[in-house]
Order: C-alpha cells, then structure tokens, then sequence
C-alpha cells in the first residue's frame, strides 16, 4: 500500500532523503555518492521546499524498509508580476523511480501536490516542463499557458525557459493553476506575458 507524505525539506527522515536521493539519481544522474548528497540539501533552502513522496511500506513501523516510488519538491517565494505581489509556488524534481514508472504513481503524487498546492497560501502555482509532458501535468489539473514565459535566473541575468530545448530537441512550456481569488481575478495579466521569478542566477524551478 503506498501513501503520500509531505515534509519540509529540512525535516525529511534520513531513510526518506536517501530513498528520494535513489529516485532523482534515475532520473538526473548526479556522479555524486549517496554520501555525498545526504550531506547537502535536496532542494534551495532560500524558496522553503516542501517535498512530497509516494512511499511504499509502513513508514511508523518501518521507515528504513520503506520504498520511495515518486518524488517531487514545492518551491515557494513572492514574486511581483504586472505591479502585484503573489506567493507563486512550483513543482520540481518530480521524477518516479526507474524501476515502477508508467503505474500510475507519478499522476498519484503531482494530484496530491495539485489538492496541496491549491490548499495552499499560495496565490498561484506556475512551473515548466518538456513539451511532451503538458497532457500529463494538465491531466493532474494544471493548465497549459502557451503564451507564458517563465523567467528564472535574476532581474540582471534572467534565465527565460522559452531558451532551453532539451537533448531530444524539445522546448519548455509553461503550466499554471491560480490558487487564490486575487490571481483568479488577474489570471489575464499571466498571458502573454514574462513571469519573472528573481531566483539565484542560472536557476530555474
Ligand atoms: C515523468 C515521470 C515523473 C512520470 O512518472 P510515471 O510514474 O511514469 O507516470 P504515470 O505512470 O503516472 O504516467 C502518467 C502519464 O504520463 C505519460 N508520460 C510519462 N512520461 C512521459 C514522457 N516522458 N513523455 C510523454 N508522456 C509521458 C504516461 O504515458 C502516462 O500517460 P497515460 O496515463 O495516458 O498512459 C517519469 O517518467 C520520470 O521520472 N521521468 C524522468 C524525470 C522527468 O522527466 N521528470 C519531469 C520533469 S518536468
């Protein structure tokens, strides 16, 4: 039986963190040891990363015995976009062990994060990834926003996913969901539009 569980990244239980250290590695080889990557943090302190896992096992008997299948993190930070300032969160990381992709676990865990993120203080989730996995993040209740930019890196160096393709030749494209009445009512001003995130150079979430 595997369940959903949320920590803030700090206070993820070591036999967790090394779980979804396991996951990621499948996913974006690091080269670094399991040592190595235990002592640093999973995610950017700086944009208070919630991190979400579907674990197989019984985490209060067991938790060393318990099998991390799907990872991902919640970034979160305040952003201005069009003179107003949101709490924008986003999805990253999310990646599903090598070993049980195409079971379903992925959509489990990024619709927990959606009912999370739309529970949340938040004002709006907006993040990005290869084209050919819109269907699959919209069917998770997000929305695709074909005419969005999102722009990581800093106001000075910005980092704009419409210039990343990826090794298979694909392009980034932009998913958002409004959380509260306050971006509902300003959904428009997130079309055709730069959503600057003023993240640390060179950083994209
Ligand atoms: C993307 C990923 C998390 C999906 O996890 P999963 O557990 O295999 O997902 P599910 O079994 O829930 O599949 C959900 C749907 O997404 C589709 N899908 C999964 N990976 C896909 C891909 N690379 N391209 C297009 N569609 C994909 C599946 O075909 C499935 O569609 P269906 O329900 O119509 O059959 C997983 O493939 C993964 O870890 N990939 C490597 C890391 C990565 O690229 N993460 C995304 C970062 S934005």
């Amino acid at each position: 039986m595997a369940n959903v569980v949320a920590f803030r990244e700090p206070d993820l239980p070591p036999p967790l963190k090394a779980g979804a250290i396991e996951v990621l590695e499948g996913a974006w080889p690091s080269g670094r040891s399991l040592e190595q990557r235990m002592s640093r943090p999973l995610a950017n302190r700086d944009y208070a990363p919630v991190c979400m896992l579907l674990v197989e096992g019984d985490l209060a008997a067991d938790a060393q015995h318990a099998q991390v299948l799907a990872f991902l993190v919640i970034p979160t930070k305040r952003i201005v976009h069009a003179g107003r300032e949101y709490i924008a969160s986003g999805l990253s990381a999310v990646s599903t062990h090598p070993a049980h992709r195409a079971r379903g676990y992925g959509s489990r865990l990024v619709r927990a994060a959606y009912e999370t993120l739309t529970s949340s203080d938040a004002d709006l989730a907006i993040f990005t990834c290869d084209e050919p996995l819109a269907p699959f993040y919209e069917s998770c209740g997000f929305t695709l926003m074909p005419t969005t930019t999102v722009v990581g890196g800093t106001r000075e160096q910005p980092f704009r996913s419409d210039s990343i393709v990826s090794e298979e030749g694909h392009r980034k494209v932009t998913l958002m969901a409004a959380i509260s009445d306050t971006a509902r009512a300003r959904w428009s001003d997130f079309e055709d539009s730069d959503v600057y995130l003023e993240l640390r150079a060179g950083d994209l979430w």
